[in-house]
């Protein structure tokens, strides 16, 4: 069983160590992989605007080049009004490597939505559009 509240926990860690001097706005994200290790993300932010990396690819890119491929589940928190929303490239993003894992998403003042990548992303790109 995931637990919600360490994988929360260790998204507000990681959320601390954003580096956003242009946005301000830090988010933080816990990906818990198969083999019970948590890969934290941070986004990183970069003078030439669109190469901004957000917190969730971050954790992503982290795992998978530790070997990782095989995911159960991620929580993203952020400073909003609601659980904070993925940005559409993340979506495409995460919907590649872990269509259906639980996704967490979270605000500080504790609001939560637990979703997937695939209900975050209806129609989304797939490999398969790709290699027909
Ligand atoms: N950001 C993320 O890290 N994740 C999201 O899903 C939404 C946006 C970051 C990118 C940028 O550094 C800042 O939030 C403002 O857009």
């Amino acid at each position: 069983m995931v637990d919600y509240t360490a994988l929360l926990s260790a998204a507000s860690s990681a959320r601390e160590r954003a580096y956003v001097p242009y946005s301000r706005f830090k988010v933080g994200a816990a990906l818990l992989t198969a083999a019970g290790t948590v890969y934290p993300g941070c986004n990183i932010e970069n003078a030439a605007y669109p190469l901004c990396l957000c917190a969730e690819r971050a954790a992503f890119a982290g795992a998978w080049s530790a070997g990782e491929t095989e995911f159960v589940a991620l929580a993203v928190v952020a400073d909003t009004a609601q659980p904070v929303s993925p940005c559409g490239m993340c979506r495409q993003f995460m919907f590649e490597l872990a269509p259906d894992m639980p996704v967490l998403l979270a605000n500080l003042a504790g609001d939560t939505l637990q979703t997937t990548p695939r209900d975050l992303l209806p129609g989304g790109f797939t490999k398969a559009d790709v290699l027909k």
